[in-house]
């Protein structure tokens, strides 16, 4: 095992037993990153799904980002799928329960484990989908629609690009979708070409 893969598994393990917001006592297990590569794409937090199976993205949203994933021709496993937030806040509505967006504390709490994740894996270029993942990415408000297909820097000098959640566009219905899954690819695709000296 190489000495990058031994720290990330040993990350993995302090990340489950984080306990350093509330949300780590209401879900079923924290959800960690997962996949290797120099692309690196960061959600907002785990669903459902995720939160039984404790991985990120393999729920309906994932199920878009996997399609997006094969039209791009980017295997899964040759990009790192994270979420800004790792554990799954909800609440119950009858049986159900029902993602809630994480509150700027839980964003906050959770923050040093994303910085640690890309000072780990140093990724060439990273892909914020959506406000929370871009907010705790770029340490500001990130309005997604006018900033979203532009290269912005992190404080440590890597490229963000800024696009749109894949929960976002399973809200629009029938040629919206469609055409908003087509200018989402393009953002996607741009996330392998940051821009030169950045
Ligand atoms: N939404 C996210 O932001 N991340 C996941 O892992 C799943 C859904």
């Amino acid at each position: 095992m190489t000495k990058e893969a031994r720290a990330l598994r040993e990350l993995q393990e302090r990340l489950r037993g984080c306990r350093e917001c509330p949300l780590g006592d209401i879900g079923t297990q924290t959800v960690g990153g997962e996949g290797r590569g120099p692309l690196m794409l960061v959600g907002e937090a785990p669903g459902d799904h995720e939160d039984i199976q404790g991985r990120p993205f393999v729920g309906p949203a994932g199920r878009l980002l996997d399609s997006a994933l094969e039209r791009l021709g980017w295997p899964r496993e040759t990009v790192y799928l994270t979420n800004a937030v790792k554990h799954f806040k909800f609440e119950m509505r009858g049986k159900r329960r029902i993602h809630k967006t994480p509150a700027q504390r839980e964003i906050a709490a959770c923050h040093h484990w994303l910085d640690e994740e890309i000072a780990l894996l140093r990724p060439k270029a990273i892909v914020a989908l959506g406000a929370t993942a871009a907010a705790s990415l770029l340490d500001r408000k990130v309005a997604v629609m006018r900033e979203r297909g532009n290269w912005l820097v992190r404080g440590d000098g890597r490229p963000v690009l800024v696009t749109l959640h894949p929960s976002a566009l399973l809200r629009l219905r029938g040629v919206e979708r469609e055409e908003a899954i087509e200018r989402w690819l393009e953002d996607l695709r741009r996330g392998t070409e940051p821009p030169p000296g950045i």
